[in-house]
């Protein structure tokens, strides 16, 4: 993705918000809010058209302030007859930085509060898709920051109601091209609607070429007229095609309550989903995400490579996640203290610098920092420049299963059966069925959501090994060391002091089973931990260490999985159309990178099972599919 650019914030004479880039108002100098109403919400018949609907969608070309979003959200909220979700779907290729976006929403008395919320959750300047839920995830606003074309192309949503709004086309002609108003009418949905203030001949012409109906209606303020368009039935759109389905059917069993069972318990109950969770254990998070703390941090790669992408959309979305649940009163123990991740030892100085330097992020997601500069952030003498992720840090898996789980726990008519383990699972009339070694009935549901770890794929096999992959930290108390006020990573990894206890690890112990801790594992990490520091004093001997023991579930291209569960009896129509086992879904192999995963893969798959606009782009969806690897194979077998 290129480099992305912010807005100015600047103001015409009038004090309308004007785009010195564009030479053009960000809204009609008449009034913002007004022309919101008359020409977006009035243009697409809003309110009257979301009333009664389970779910609407509206997507936007050019969300600039926020003026047509925050108009309406206003008007959904005040509307009792409103649809019981609304999703917001905007692309912008030049966003506000918040301090701007704040000082210039702040002309808007009437929308003080819910500018205030927007302001204060609104993303960094950061390339790629930002999902924020409101109003405990009823209204769902879904930020593409990328060229209105590119983001087109990768957008999984369909729309009932479509706002046009670049600058003038004569200003801003990529906003108004036919490619763009095509790919915009391949997310509208037969009889959607779209509206805009301008009247230009190209647009119309444009619109009406893509497949829309157009109307003249009377303008708002000076302009005498707008555009008021319905989608002719014509094509499939590009989004979801499963039907949300009816709440007698929204029941779904989770099977595994660690860090993926229960993001994706969280995600279904808030989207009025009853949930069976079971568990072979006694309470959740009792495997690998029972350990003491882990680190958070995203990835950085020089081509801003696939995993670099789905690793910052997964952190960003994990920090917005756990602030929420904070918010709602649960009790998360995290850190944001920083994570030093070391630059590679021989001749990684200067590449990390370019990789850093080249992609331009801003210094509060990533920075190069030299030796001196991250052993002053970090609190621990490093040899090496590394890249500092300022809002990384540690947290507590189990504090976020169980906020997660409370949450769930608080609606309506959740289970949580505990001490029963899954053996088999069998399709039945109306969905799935989870049994025990004895055959007996765990739970039946219509959807079934496999989140078992390391166990998942003899339930339901994907085409390739889930591999479990031992791994020990070791607990190292903080009095035998100056523990670091950070995170700090390199062949392995150290974080503070966290009640007492410094962790360091890890092993990845492929072919082990050994549950317990062991010496030999410890002197690894003690390794591990010298490699990091060249001056590090440890006053402990490996042999006396506490420490934890888990195992990662890890597929070929250590991506994890979440999604629809391939069928692999049934043979497929193409090599590309996998078929799929209808109602069956899984989430994880989330390998060593649970934390950063779970939040963002409980939406997604959430989303998938609901028929929501995705919160990722499609390539980064389809790269954590779990139908890619059979879709690989019979690629390969079609040479
Ligand atoms: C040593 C080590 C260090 C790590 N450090 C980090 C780190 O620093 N940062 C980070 O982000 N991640 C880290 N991880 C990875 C992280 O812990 C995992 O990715 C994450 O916990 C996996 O969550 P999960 O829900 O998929 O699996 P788990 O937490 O293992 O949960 C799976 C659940 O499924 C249940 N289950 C299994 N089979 C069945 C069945 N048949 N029926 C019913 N229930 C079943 C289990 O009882 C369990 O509760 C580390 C992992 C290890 C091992
Ligand atoms: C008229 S303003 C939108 C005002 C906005 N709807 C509101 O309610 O505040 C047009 C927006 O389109 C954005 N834009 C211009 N060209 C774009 C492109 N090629 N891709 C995506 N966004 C673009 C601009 O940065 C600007 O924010």
């Amino acid at each position: 993705m290129p480099r992305l650019e912010p807005a100015t914030r600047a103001l015409a004479d009038d004090g309308t918000p004007i785009s010195p880039r564009y030479g053009d108002v960000y809204h009609s100098a008449d009034s913002g809010p007004g022309q919101a109403h008359h020409v977006f919400l009035g243009g697409n018949g809003l309110p009257e058209r979301w009333r009664g609907r389970a779910s609407f969608t509206i997507l936007e070309t050019g969300f600039g302030l926020g003026v047509n979003f925050l108009a309406t959200w206003q008007a959904w909220r005040a509307d009792p007859a409103r649809s019981r979700r609304l999703h917001y779907v905007a692309i912008e290729k030049h966003p506000f930085l918040r301090d701007d976006l704040a000082a210039l929403l702040a002309a808007y008395p009437g929308f003080a509060e819910l500018a205030d919320e927007l302001a204060g959750r609104w993303p960094p300047a950061l390339p790629g898709t930002h999902r924020r839920a409101f109003d405990d995830g009823r209204l769902v606003l879904t930020l593409v920051l990328d060229d209105v074309e590119s983001a087109l192309r990768r957008l999984d949503a369909v729309a009932d109601a479509i706002y046009l709004d670049g600058f003038a086309p004569a200003r801003n002609p990529a906003m108004w091209s036919p490619q763009v108003l095509r790919g915009v009418a391949r997310h509208a949905l037969p009889g959607a609607t779209c509206a805009t203030w301008s009247t230009a001949r190209a647009v119309r012409d444009a619109l009406a070429d893509a497949g829309f109906a157009l109307e003249t209606r009377p303008g708002f303020g000076h302009k005498r007229e707008m555009l008021a368009g319905r989608r002719l039935p014509r094509g499939t759109p590009r989004g979801p095609t499963t039907p949300s389905p009816p709440d007698g059917e929204r029941h779904a069993i989770v099977v595994g309550a660690g860090l993926a069972g229960a993001s994706a318990a969280w995600q279904l109950a808030r989207r009025r989903w009853r949930v069976t969770l079971v568990d072979a254990a006694a309470g959740p998070a009792t495997g690998a995400s029972s350990l003491h703390a882990g680190s958070f941090h995203p990835l950085v790669a020089r081509d801003d490579s696939l995993l670099a992408r789905l690793s910052r959309a997964a952190f960003l979305h994990a920090l917005d996640a756990w602030r929420e649940l904070e918010r709602r009163g649960h009790a998360i123990a995290w850190s944001r203290c920083g994570v030093l991740q070391l630059a590679r030892r021989h001749g990684g100085d200067a590449a990390l610098r370019a990789t850093i330097d080249e992609l331009g992020f801003p210094a509060s997601f990533v920075e190069f920092v030299d030796a001196d500069t991250g052993s002053a952030r970090a609190g621990l003498r490093v040899d090496r420049a590394g890249a500092w992720f300022p809002e990384g840090g540690w947290a507590r898996a189990s504090s976020i299963v169980r906020a997660q789980l409370d949450e769930v726990s608080s609606r309506h008519d959740a289970r949580f059966l505990a001490s029963r383990r899954v053996a088999s699972l069998a399709r039945t009339a109306d969905g799935w069925r989870v049994m025990d070694a004895s055959g007996e009935c765990i739970a039946d549901a219509p959807v079934a959501v496999l989140a078992n770890a390391t166990d998942l794929a003899r339930l339901s096999p994907i085409g390739t090994p889930v591999r479990s992959v031992r791994g020990q930290v070791s607990h190292v108390p903080a009095a035998a060391l100056a523990p670091p006020r950070a995170v700090v990573i390199g062949h392995g990894y150290v974080l503070p002091a966290i009640g007492g206890i410094v962790v360091a690890g890890s092993s990845y112990d492929v072919e082990s089973t050994q549950a317990e801790p062991t010496p030999a594992s410890h002197e690894g990490n003690l390794a591990r931990l010298r490699a990091l520091s060249p001056e590090i004093v440890i006053d402990a001997e490996a042999a006396a260490l506490g420490g934890g023991v888990g195992f990662r579930a890890v597929v070929a291209d250590r991506l994890p999985i979440v999604g629809a569960l391939p069928d692999l009896e049934q043979p497929g129509g193409s090599v590309d159309r996998v078929a799929l086992r209808d109602g069956l879904f899984a989430i994880g192999a989330f390998a060593s990178r649970g934390l950063v995963w779970s939040s963002l893969a409980g939406e997604i798959l959430a989303a998938r099972i609901d028929g929501d606009p995705l919160p990722v782009e499609t390539d980064l969806a389809a790269a954590i599919d779990p139908a890619r690897f059979v879709r690989r194979a019979r690629r390969r077998a079609a040479g």
